[in-house]
């Protein structure tokens, strides 16, 4: 069977970190491996009211086939909640998507051929790295700062790629706000740099927000989509995943009206339709539920985990061990970088044996621009408990390890 495969199916083998995953499975495993926000906040009561009210009063349409782009009532609920972000937008700018991964997936659908590049910070989020080698990407990439990206070394990557290649990179794709993996934040300056960089060079920005909402300290930054104030440079990806919940899997791409046409286009031929139910719960949540003390209560319950696990690294990794980590603003990640001989792949398999998980960082690195001495860990998920537990864990492998191969 495997020669018929599509080429590109002959090597992908899907999103990196479900083939970790499965060593999840050891009982009593502390786990800051997935990247799942917590269900003690899941907005269960707005849920149920809203699944009974469309099951009583509106089952025909709930149960039946919908528009392809999306229910009017959701996208006009949407650009009254993105208002208060400063983004003005027309029912044109928008469709609901089947989550922020379909998002990603209809981004890298639109614009790659084969071997095109894009713009990416390193690390970056996995999960759009495996939208995008789906459709057989390339990479000019540069190693994220403190600040966030780093756009002026872009830049210079940039030139050199479409002077070798005679051709240029199709989008920059980046995370701004407390990014996946890095839980860095990118700058106001940056931002705004950014913009000027896709517009200088005719390509859009593709901003992708989960995690906005999810601020605990620091000055609010506005978003790329809003500093362009609607103008076509940008493509903004949203999702109800993080602060509604990931198992109603909707979500919703804003950008230029020709390129939500051609969204809608594809999403015609790959998925059809977003489940209106689903959509029904999103609306009813953004027009009935009280978001603000949806939203402080979340800040709060995320804030307390992220300063419990940086007072728990503080206690349990002293200067010595040389292992650095991110202090994030938000966000549900940060991001540990260990001395280069410690390959974090092969601490994983330690640490599993141990009964602690992260997610080794190559994860985050496309093929050819590989680190390995980096970990991604989710604060959200774990206790305050298995938090203490699994950093003192963490710690304790860290100390064991010899150095196996050369990387
Ligand atoms: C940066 C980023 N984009 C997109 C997604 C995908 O979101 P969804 O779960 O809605 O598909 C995630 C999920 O973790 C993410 O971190």
């Amino acid at each position: 069977m495997e020669s018929l495969y599509a080429t590109i199916m002959k090597t992908f083998e899907g999103y990196a970190i479900g083939k970790m995953l499965r060593f999840l499975s050891v009982p009593d495993i502390i786990s800051f491996a997935g990247g799942l926000p917590s269900s003690d906040v899941f907005p269960l009561d707005i849920v149920r009211k809203a699944t009974e009210t469309s099951l009583k009063e509106d089952w025909m349409h709930v149960l039946q086939y919908t528009p392809i782009p999306g229910e009017e009532s959701l996208m006009t609920a949407i650009r009254n909640y993105l208002k208060k972000d400063n983004i003005h937008i027309e029912p044109e700018n928008i469709m609901i998507t089947t989550s922020g991964q379909h998002g990603l997936d209809l981004v890298g659908r639109l614009f790659l051929d084969p071997q095109d590049a894009i713009v990416i910070d390193l690390p970056t989020f996995g999960g759009a790295l495996a939208a995008f080698e789906l459709e057989n990407a390339q990479y000019v990439a540069k190693d994220i700062r403190e600040d966030g990206t780093d756009v002026k070394g872009l830049e210079a990557e940039i030139e050199d790629y479409t002077n070798k290649k005679g051709k240029k990179p199709k989008f920059i794709y980046v995370v701004p706000d407390f990014q996946n993996p890095s839980g860095i934040t990118t700058s106001l300056e940056k931002r705004l740099a950014l913009l000027e960089l896709g517009k200088k060079l005719g390509i859009p920005v593709v901003e992708d927000s989960p995690y906005r909402e999810l601020r605990y300290r620091g000055k609010h930054l506005p978003s790329i989509y809003s500093l362009d104030k609607n103008q076509g440079h940008v493509i903004g990806l949203y999702t109800f995943s993080k602060i509604l919940c990931p198992g109603i899997r909707v979500g919703f791409n804003i950008g230029p009206p020709e390129v939500i046409q051609k969204f809608s286009f594809i999403k015609g031929a790959n998925i059809l339709n977003t489940p209106k139910l689903n959509q029904n719960i999103c609306r009813t949540f953004l027009e009935e539920y009280d978001l603000d003390t949806h939203f402080q209560n979340t800040r709060k319950y995320y804030s307390e985990k992220l300063n419990f696990f940086l007072e728990a690294m503080e206690e349990n990794f002293p200067e010595d061990m040389g292992v650095k980590w991110t202090k994030p603003e938000g966000g549900l990640f940060l991001w540990i970088t260990v001395p280069e001989e410690i390959n974090t792949l092969d601490l994983f398999y330690m640490a599993i044996e141990e009964k602690v998980a992260f997610v080794p960082g190559e994860v985050f690195y496309p093929e050819g621009h590989k680190k390995y001495n980096s970990m991604r860990i989710n604060f959200s998920f774990p206790t305050k408990e298995e938090i203490v537990e699994g950093v003192k864990r963490l710690s304790s492998v860290i100390k064991k390890y010899k150095p196996k191969r050369k990387t």
